[in-house]
């Protein structure tokens, strides 16, 4: 595992997080797990979303003893189920009559094989964007609640550079239920040099995060909302996903082991998302990460604007009608 450079004296600087509730999605392990952590240590009350496993058991309870004296609560999460997630958003509701005030939709998964949910879309389309396109329409009534009693609440949403390649522009038929008959699984030599049609979907729904961000950051301008819209993207990080990835056969080992080499800690991977959550000086509208372009896989997070492939009106309205038609409901911001 590589070392971390600069999270030590990133933690150093950021402020009190205590008031604050703050709901992370995918903390078992990764950049989840450090947001989970930090913002713990930092005061939050922090509300983990989780499916059931022995990884999300172990994780809460690794997160609690670390941080004895910090609110925590586990909240089952499946983002594979909208039901699940629907389910998850009421218990939210419950458990934080004073809103929420950071929502960090950050959970994903990568190059899996061409499979549908029980919904109907793509694994990873519905895990990375369309569950929580949903969590964030079924929470916006808390995060405008708190944005009117503390004057800041955010949704942050967790991209890629991926989100660039292979294509920039997003295409309505991965928003559709057409899971299992998106392209197939893809050659080993596809799979061995990240491209073909498990990587396509996995650019897809990096790409949908960062559109969403761009739609929702609209539509709140537009209503004179106080709450922020923000992505972030953790270059290349040393975390669980990428063995997944190699699990489910969308990665060789050998390959990976050796790009491995490059990449950076779990801690600096997640600059970026904490970047977003945290600092007072996040505007709404800006994407944080270790740079805008496709070899920004390592080093500080720095804010950079939204990018005119995804921030332009056609896709914004592309991923807001097809992300509505999904989950079934309008999302009047
Ligand atoms: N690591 C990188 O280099 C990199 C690069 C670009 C973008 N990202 C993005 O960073 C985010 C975090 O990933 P990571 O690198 O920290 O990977 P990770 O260690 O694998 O963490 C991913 C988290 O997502 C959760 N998750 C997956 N499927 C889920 C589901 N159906 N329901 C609920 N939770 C689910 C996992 O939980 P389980 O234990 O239940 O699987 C895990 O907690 C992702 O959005 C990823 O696309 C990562």
């Amino acid at each position: 595992m590589p070392n971390s450079k600069h999270f030590p004296s990133f933690k150093a600087s950021l402020p009190s997080m205590a008031g604050k509730t703050v709901v992370i999605t995918g903390t078992t392990s990764g950049t989840g797990q450090i947001a989970a952590m930090t913002t713990a240590g930092l005061g939050a009350k922090v509300l983990i979303l989780n499916r059931n496993s022995e990884r999300s058991v172990n994780s809460g309870r690794e997160l609690a003893a670390t941080n004895p004296e910090a609110h925590i609560e586990q909240v089952e999460c499946d983002l594979q189920s909208f039901d699940s997630v629907s389910a998850a958003a009421a218990r939210v509701a419950e458990l934080c009559p004073e809103g929420v005030h950071v929502l960090a939709n950050n959970a994903g998964v990568m190059a899996l094989s061409d499979t549908a949910t029980k919904d109907g879309f793509d694994v990873q389309m519905q895990t990375n964007h369309l569950s929580h396109f949903l969590l964030t329409r079924e929470l916006m009534p808390l995060l405008e609640r708190a944005a009117e009693s503390s004057g800041d609440a955010r949704v942050v949403n967790h991209s890629s550079v991926a989100r660039m390649s292979p294509s920039k522009t997003l295409r309505a038929d991965y928003l559709e239920p057409r899971g299992g008959h998106l392209g197939g699984d893809g050659s080993k030599l596809d799979n061995l040099m990240f491209r073909g049609p498990r990587w396509r979907r996995y650019n897809q729904s990096k790409l949908a995060n960062a559109a969403f961000t761009a739609a929702l950051h609209q539509r709140l301008q537009a209503t004179g909302s106080r709450v922020k819209a923000l992505v972030a993207h953790p270059g290349l990080a040393n975390t669980h996903l990428q063995k997944t990835s190699v699990k489910e056969g969308g990665m060789g080992s050998f390959f990976t082991d050796m790009f491995m080499r490059t990449s950076q800690s779990p801690e600096d991977g997640a600059m970026g998302l904490l970047s977003c959550m945290c600092l007072p000086e996040a505007t709404s509208g800006q994407f944080y990460g270790p740079g805008s372009g496709p070899f920004a896989m390592r080093g500080e997070a720095k804010p950079f604007a939204l990018e005119a492939f995804y921030d332009n009106a056609e896709t914004r309205d592309l991923l807001w009608s097809k992300s509505e038609e999904a989950i079934g409901r309008t999302f009047e911001v």
